[in-house]
């Protein structure tokens, strides 16, 4: 596959806290416009390489290619400035701000790439998440947990990214509400962003990508199209509990 055509690569990644690893030589490769969702069980190391991809947490070594340069030692700022955003899996929305000055930070702290003018990106967002649009107003605090996790989705997308990451989305909704956050998740995708996701609802999450990655003890125990994934009896029964 040429560079070009890849939105963001790991290459035998290692990374961890305190010099002592978690991932053990995680590889994995987007290419622009693929969805791909990581599973595996709690503690697996999912959020930890999300983390390293968006440049949270610095490998141990290994590297990161976005849109074919490589940007292992930039920071999480520069790697947003470059097309990477990222929601995380807790802690995703100023809550004593309004929904508006959620999303301007959103806008406005990655400096607009090619002077991307706030009102019209806000109206590109909105229609996204038509949702949001009558709670601009509103303290994000005092909206339900899907209302929040959407305006944490829609301030990530404020600054027009080539890569979206997501960390748990459906994390502590109700099903039904899942489902709902869900939509908006094949929206978003359907807008062209290159999207990776991590999902513990493995259904929604495996619905949602192309292609997935179930990660275990740190290290990719299996990659493969969420068709095949999900056609597999002995993978289903392995992996996500008969889902
Ligand atoms: N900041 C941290 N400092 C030290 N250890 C950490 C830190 N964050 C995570 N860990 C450890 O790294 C391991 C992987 O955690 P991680 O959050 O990446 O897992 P996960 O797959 O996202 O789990 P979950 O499904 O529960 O979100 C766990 O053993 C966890 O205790
Ligand atoms: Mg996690």
């Amino acid at each position: 596959m040429s560079e070009d055509a890849t939105g963001l690569v790991l290459r035998d990644v290692h990374a961890g806290y305190g010099g002592q690893p978690i991932l053990h030589g995680v590889s994995m490769t987007l290419r622009k416009g693929e969805r791909k969702v990581v599973i595996g069980p709690n503690g697996s190391g999912k959020s930890t390489l999300m983390k390293t991809a968006v440049g949270l947490l610095r490998p141990l070594s290994g590297q990161i290619l976005l849109n074919g340069q490589d940007v292992t030692a930039l920071r999480a700022s520069e790697r947003a400035r470059r097309g990477l955003t990222y929601v995380p899996q807790e802690a995703n929305v100023f809550r004593n701000m309004s929904v508006l000055e959620n999303l301007r930070i959103g806008h406005e702290f990655i400096a607009p790439r090619g002077g991307l003018a706030f009102a019209g990106r806000l109206e590109e967002v909105l229609r996204l998440f038509p949702e949001i649009r009558p709670k601009l107003g509103t303290t994000a605090g005092h909206l339900s947990g899907g209302q929040r996790q959407m305006v944490a989705m829609a301030a990530a997308l404020m600054p027009d990214p080539t890569v979206l990451a997501l960390d748990e989305p459906s994390a502590g909704l109700s099903p039904r509400n899942a489902e709902l956050l869900f939509e908006i998740i094949h929206r978003i995708a359907d807008s062209g962003v290159t999207l990776l996701l991590i999902e513990q609802n493995t259904r929604l999450g495996l619905g949602a990508a192309d292609n997935g990655v179930v990660l275990v003890a740190g290290q990719v125990r299996l990659a493969a199209p969420t068709a095949d994934i999900l056609a597999n009896e002995n993978i289903r029964r392995l992996y996500l509990g008969g889902a």
